[in-house]
């Protein structure tokens, strides 16, 4: 008997994922042959249900809410992106029992930003929304770009100090470029581009920033998506934004970064996109 190379997506909650959808498409465009199912992950007995997958032979398994911290820490091993955001939103096998965690979430910014939407980071001014577990798992793939600036701000400021202070003690280099303030300290400073990676979105709300924040023709980007466009887009749309995006191409470039680990070939992102936006 023929048993299919077997990937799932494990969060929960998880019925909404599109990461399935995403990956059969991959899979028929590709011509791989491969079956990707959803996991409702269970807080109390998560390492379990991740050792099960594996020991019956599965060979990737995607990391969404709220376990990215635990797939990171019941590794056995980690890619620097990974450690970077002390999370995973990717796991394979090691092939002495152990595990891989892989962080794609970043890899998947930087190029739908860059390569899909040709907009530079390098040398620019990059305001950072957020200092929670979305925040930290796109910091270094940012930082790996050199923006001339980074400025990480917070609601609860100490977050973003703690946040920009992690990383300088790895990249104690970057002293001028990595800075953490509260999101009361933005009055005088302009961006670039600025990313929302907070959860605001979630109760349909943004956080508070300055009027004009947004340098005129500037960039934002949300982490977050939707089917209508989201409260972040849309202040970035009434506040002369050159390019309002939403997560969405994030959300297609990170499972693409995860196929090419899992089975070495590159999708082609765009025409999933643009089915995904129908
Ligand atoms: P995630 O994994 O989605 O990043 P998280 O780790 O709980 O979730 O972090 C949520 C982030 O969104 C935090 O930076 C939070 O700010 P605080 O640290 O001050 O709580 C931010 N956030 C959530 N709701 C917000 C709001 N209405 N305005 C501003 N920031 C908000």
């Amino acid at each position: 008997m023929v048993i299919t190379d077997q990937y799932a997506v494990i969060g929960n909650p998880i019925a909404h994922s599109k990461s399935p959808l995403i990956h059969a498409a991959f899979a028929t465009q590709t011509g791989q042959n491969l079956e990707y199912q959803r996991i409702l992950g269970s807080t109390e007995n998560f390492t379990t249900q991740v050792q099960e997958f594996f020991a019956r032979g599965g060979l990737g398994l995607n990391i969404t809410l709220p376990f990215k911290h635990l797939a990171w820490n019941i590794a056995t091993q980690s890619s620097a992106n990974a450690n970077a955001a002390t999370a995973a939103n990717t796991l394979t096998p090691c092939p002495d029992g152990g595990l891989i965690a892989h962080n794609t979430d970043g890899p998947g910014l930087i190029r739908d930003i860059v390569h899909n939407n040709h907009i530079e980071i390098a040398q620019r001014k990059i305001l950072l929304l957020g200092a929670g577990g979305a925040a930290s798992g796109i910091l270094l793939s940012l930082i790996q770009q050199n923006p001339k600036q980074l400025i990480i701000a917070n609601r609860t400021q100490a977050k973003a100090n703690a946040l920009a202070q992690r990383t300088l003690t790895n990249h104690p280099e970057l002293v001028n470029m990595v800075s953490g303030i509260g999101l009361d300290q933005l009055h005088d400073l302009s961006f670039d581009i600025i990313i929302n990676a907070t959860s605001a979105g979630i109760n349909d709300t943004i956080p508070v920033i300055p009027e004009h924040c947004l340098k005129p023709h500037g960039v934002v980007y949300d982490l977050l998506y939707a089917d209508q466009p989201t409260q972040f887009v849309k202040w970035g749309q009434t506040h002369g934004a050159r390019i309002a995006l939403d997560g969405l191409g994030m959300l297609v470039e990170q499972a693409a970064e995860a196929f090419y680990i899992w089975r070495g070939v590159r999708p082609n992102t765009q025409v999933v996109l643009r089915s995904l936006r129908g």
